[in-house]
């Protein structure tokens, strides 16, 4: 493919986009094969595939079989903290996840229910999401790192019946309890959730029977539950279905639940397989995310999974366990052939390894491709990941609420030229503009609002759990006619993407997405603490890192080393460990609009170094003087 049929390619997709995409799901088995794509009748909220019906455990898993590939390799589950492995083949995977089906069946789920799966990175992660599919149960893990609170607001959001979880996760220093976390959240949530049931592992100190007792719901040993379980087939259900609900960090304290359906994400992601990552059957993907973020549900689960691939799940970090060398020892061991990170871990083996000597220890060789997302892929860690590899790094761009990449190197079909710092170009289906801030388009080479085009392609969000109103206003008022990303950027004179950043106050620590105004909640509760601001501030290993500025009650005067102290032990107690919330610093004032509105964009660029853009409506421009020296050291 030149860029000229890429150009084509992507122009039927947007012109003809019926066809096109009838057409994509032809790689999908459907029990009912959809003759409509798009239904746009409850437009701004579109359905993909109104008429389809399928099930998308059967395509991950039986249909494999019934290829003839049941011996072959699905999953490989690789742990550098316990130093445990095991590889599944596609006939051990789908009876396990049936027996999983059979043993949620048991407890009463059926297609619609919701089951919370709160899981470190252990092959229960994903043969429980793949047990939910079977059932046409509706999923939503979260992340082994948000504290009970979000699990709480999650389990109210959501309402399950069931929590799957288990004895705790494996971080380098410590291990992670699980058990007090989940039977906290059971007792912040309002739902009451009737079963929880929770895999044994080594090496954890609270059990099933001492929790057990203090709660409501009936708690249940998973091993035990499932020998007994019978298995259970897959339950045909509707293209527009709900296949999961993943929440994420929006600019206020409560998280968005983000909904996937069910046959739009199937074509997507087999479309996206293919095309963008040049994966397909018989070849081996790592994605070193973990399975409660997007990343995590599409690459590591879904995707490789639909192709007949075998996808490869790491409890473990790029650096540390035991060294910067993980990656690379995987990719030797495994026979990796796509590789899938994120900047932040590259940056971290960059500066255990400055040389990547370790990376000259392994046998690279089945390695095609480096894939990245999650943040900002700045072009020195390119250059040097690239350098060292000797592989392509091609950087991809999307969100939660996308699911698969809004603009990216479709390298599968015929790669494209890089560019340094940019993510390249919008994927089928994806109309991106750039716009200013009363909706013009913006030309070439100037930044903006980068906005897509309405209707988006078939795996994007189609709505917000159990709240249309709230996607509308979140996502498609502020453009009418276009869902607004929330990035800001700008396209060149030959269509390549530049991501550049967050308009709002969403926070990128980590490749982990998190809210501003979360973390100022839960620091406004601190009695000490009169107002105060967090913003993220740029850091050379993380991408971001929250930093809060606060101000003290008129007569106050805590100690700024214990006040710190507190007030990080709150955000970690309230929000998780995953915040990563380390800095603090006590100011006299806030910069804010004579509204009231504090001017945290304005406090960034002072941090960052960048000439400040200071509104005209400040209430006293003086607070930025005496802002100004604390704000410069944080960088
Ligand atoms: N459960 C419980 N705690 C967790 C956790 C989990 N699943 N994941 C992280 N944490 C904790 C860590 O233990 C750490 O706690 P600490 O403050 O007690 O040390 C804290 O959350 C921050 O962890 P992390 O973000 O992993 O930072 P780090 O400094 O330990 O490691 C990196 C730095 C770069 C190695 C790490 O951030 C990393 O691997 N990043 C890649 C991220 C990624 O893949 N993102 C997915 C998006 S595609
Ligand atoms: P999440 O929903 O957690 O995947 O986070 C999505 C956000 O991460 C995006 O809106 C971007 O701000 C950022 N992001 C993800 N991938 C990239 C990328 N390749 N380049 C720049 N920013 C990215």
């Amino acid at each position: 493919m030149t860029s000229q049929t890429y150009r084509q390619l992507h122009d039927r997709s947007l012109r003809q986009r019926d066809e096109f995409w009838l057409e994509a799901a032809a790689s999908v088995h459907w029990e009912q094969a959809p003759q409509r794509a798009l239904d746009d009748s409850a437009a701004p909220i579109y359905r993909w595939f109104p008429d389809g019906r399928l099930n998308l455990s059967y395509n991950c898993l039986d249909r494999h079989l019934e290829a003839g590939r049941g011996e072959q390799t699905a999953l490989i589950y690789d742990s550098a903290v316990t130093e445990d492995s095991r590889s599944y083949t596609y006939a051990e995977l789908t009876d396990e996840v049936a027996r999983c089906a059979g043993m949620l069946a048991g407890l009463g789920v059926g297609a619609g229910d919701r089951v919370v799966i709160y899981l470190p990175m252990i092959p229960q992660a994903p043969i429980a999401m793949l047990a939910c599919a079977r059932l046409g149960a509706v999923h939503s893990v979260v992340f082994g790192g948000f504290a009970a609170r979000e699990l709480a607001s999650r389990i109210d959001d959501a309402a399950p019946d069931v929590v799957l979880t288990a004895s705790g996760g494996v971080e380098p220093s410590r291990r992670v309890e699980y058990l007090p976390t989940v039977a906290e959240a059971l007792r912040l949530a309002t739902h009451k959730v009737s079963s929880v049931v929770v895999q044994q592992r080594d090496g954890f100190s609270h059990s099933v029977q001492e929790v057990a007792d203090d709660s409501q719901a009936q708690w249940h040993d998973w091993e035990q539950l499932t020998a007994q379980a019978s298995p259970a087939s897959p339950v045909t259900v509707s293209a527009t279905d709900p296949l999961y609900i993943l929440y994420t960090s929006g600019t206020t304290g409560r998280p968005k639940g983000v909904v996937r359906d069910q046959g739009g994400t199937a074509v997507a992601l087999s479309w996206s397989m293919e095309a963008i990552y040049a994966v397909g059957p018989g070849q081996i993907m790592l994605t070193a995310s973990d399975v409660g973020w997007v990343v995590g549900h599409s690459y590591i689960v879904y995707a490789p999974l639909l192709v007949g691939a075998a996808t490869v799940l790491y409890e473990g970090k790029p650096v540390g366990t035991p060294d910067a060398g993980a990656f690379w020892r995987m990719v030797e061991q495994h026979r990796i052939t796509a590789l899938f990170t994120a900047p932040t871990a590259l940056r971290a083996i960059r500066k255990t390894d400055p040389e990547a000597a370790l990376a000259g220890d392994y046998d690279l060789s089945s390695l095609e491709h480096l894939f990245v997302a999650g943040e900002r892929l700045d072009p020195a860690t390119q250059r040097w990941i690239g350098d060292a590899l000797q592989v392509p790094v091609i950087d991809n761009w999307w969100q939660t609420e996308t699911g698969w990449p809004i603009a990216a190197n479709p390298v599968g079909l015929d790669p494209l030229p890089v560019k340094e710092g940019s993510a390249t170009l919008p994927m089928v289906g994806y109309d991106v503009s750039i716009l200013g801030p009363a909706g013009e388009e913006l030309r070439a080479g100037q930044e903006g609002n980068i906005a897509l085009r309405l209707p988006m392609p078939p795996g994007t969000l189609p709505t917000l759990w159990g709240d249309d109103q709230r996607f509308i206003d979140s996502y498609l008022s502020a453009f009418p006619g276009f869902y607004a990303t929330g990035d800001s950027g700008y396209l060149d004179e030959d269509g390549y993407l530049f991501v550049m950043g967050r308009t709002d106050d969403v926070i990128n620590v980590s490749g982990h997405r998190l809210s501003a105004g979360a973390i100022e909640a839960v620091i406004a509760s601190h009695p000490a603490v009169a107002e105060c601001a967090v913003i993220g501030l740029a850091d050379e290993l993380k991408g971001q890192r929250a930093s809060g500025f606060v101000v003290l009650k008129a007569g106050r005067e805590d100690d700024a080393e214990t006040l710190r102290a507190e007030l990080t032990d709150l955000v970690r107690r309230m929000i998780g460990p995953v915040a990563d919330f380390k800095s603090v610093s006590v100011v006299s004032a806030l910069p804010k609009t004579r509204s009231g509105k504090i001017l945290r964009k304005t406090m960034r660029q002072i941090a960052d170094g960048e000439q400040p853009r200071i509104p005209s409506t400040i209430e006293d421009a003086s607070v930025l003087d005496d802002l100004t020296p604390v704000l410069r050291p944080q960088r």
